[in-house]
């Protein structure tokens, strides 16, 4: 591969670089994680960062390289995956970025963050211009480990962060698949009141919380027409997709909630077909999240479409 051609970069989620390879076009080479195109950048579902347009420059010193990106724009994040000490002692040089964990709920990073790395010791790939605010696209929060009972509740943080806009106090939500309890655990330390459906028990901490109701049972026997308005409509349930796609638009089309945060869950082979439906849904973003393992985040609200 020649450096010039690199048109484009992604960057994978841990473990996540197979699906990723499935749906970049143009593949040259792959740089750890990071996967590089000969092809314009396009919004794939899996990458955790894209790198739009990257440059390629040689470097003669430490000091040059710092110099050469200082040049191009102020923050920077250093995706280093060889001669790790040398790019360390460039990021040094840099502007301070702060990577601390985010404090739920909170705003998005003010200014946008470039990416760049070495791909040799006298080469640098960087591109200001980069899908995500977050450094390498991970979106981390201060843990609470004694309210919710899983970690799970981290990708509802990571979806209604992303979304700028989480439930409000006195607002009902509906939370399917909702056990152990950790996303009821986040829509009642918002103010919300949610109704859990799931066919297991909540963990009785929860269960005990006030604005906490439980409904045993299967999720997708909820229809609209037995509610009044619901303000968000939240689905973690392990489920084929189809089965998803066809109880959540019916709930888009009754026009009773205007938000969604739904996990789409694949076993096996990810299928990228069900994804582009779920984003013919006006009003979609369909993305990997941080937090997600082998599955997708669909966020809808009304108000994109
Ligand atoms: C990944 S867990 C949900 C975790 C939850 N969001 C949390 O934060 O604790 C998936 C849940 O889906 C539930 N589930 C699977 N099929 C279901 C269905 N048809 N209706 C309701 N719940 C279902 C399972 O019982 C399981 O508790």
């Amino acid at each position: 591969m020649e450096f010039s051609e690199i048109r484009s970069a992604y960057l994978a989620a841990e473990d996540f670089s197979s699906q990723l390879l499935g749906e970049v076009p143009g593949v040259i080479a792959t740089h750890g994680q990071l996967v590089f195109s000969s092809k314009p950048a396009v919004n794939v579902l899996w990458a955790q960062n894209i790198w739009h347009n990257p440059a390629v420059f040689s470097i003669e010193s430490i000091n040059d390289g710092a110099k050469k990106l200082k040049l191009i724009q102020r923050n920077w994040w250093l995706y280093s995956f060889q001669h790790h000490r040398r790019a360390k002692l460039i990021q040094e040089k840099l502007p301070h970025v702060s990577a601390k964990p985010l404090v739920f709920p909170c705003s998005l990073p003010p200014s946008p963050l470039g990416s760049w790395t070495l791909l040799d010791e006298n080469t640098i790939l960087a591109s200001p211009n980069c899908s995500s605010l977050f450094p390498n696209g991970e979106v981390k929060f201060i843990e609470d480990r004694q309210g919710p009972p899983s970690r799970a509740y981290l990708k509802l943080y990571e979806a209604l962060t992303l979304m700028q806009e989480h439930p409000q106090p006195g607002e009902f939500c509906v939370d399917a698949g909702g056990s152990p309890g950790g996303w009821a655990w986040v829509v009642q330390q918002l103010g919300a009141q949610v109704l859990t459906i799931d066919r297991a028990t909540p963990e009785p901490k929860i269960l005990s919380l006030p604005n906490v109701k439980f409904r045993k049972g299967d999720a997708f026997a909820l229809k609209p027409a037995d509610f009044d308005p619901v303000d968000w409509l939240l689905s973690d349930v392990v489920c084929f997709p189809n089965k998803l796609l066809e109880w959540a638009s019916m709930w888009v089309e009754s026009g009773k909630c205007g938000n969604f945060v739904c996990t789409i869950k694949f076993k096996g082979e990810p299928d990228y077909g069900i994804a582009k439906k779920f984003l013919g849904i006006r009003g979609s973003r369909v993305a990997h999240l941080h937090h997600n393992r082998h599955e997708l985040t669909w966020m809808y609200r009304s108000h994109w479409s």
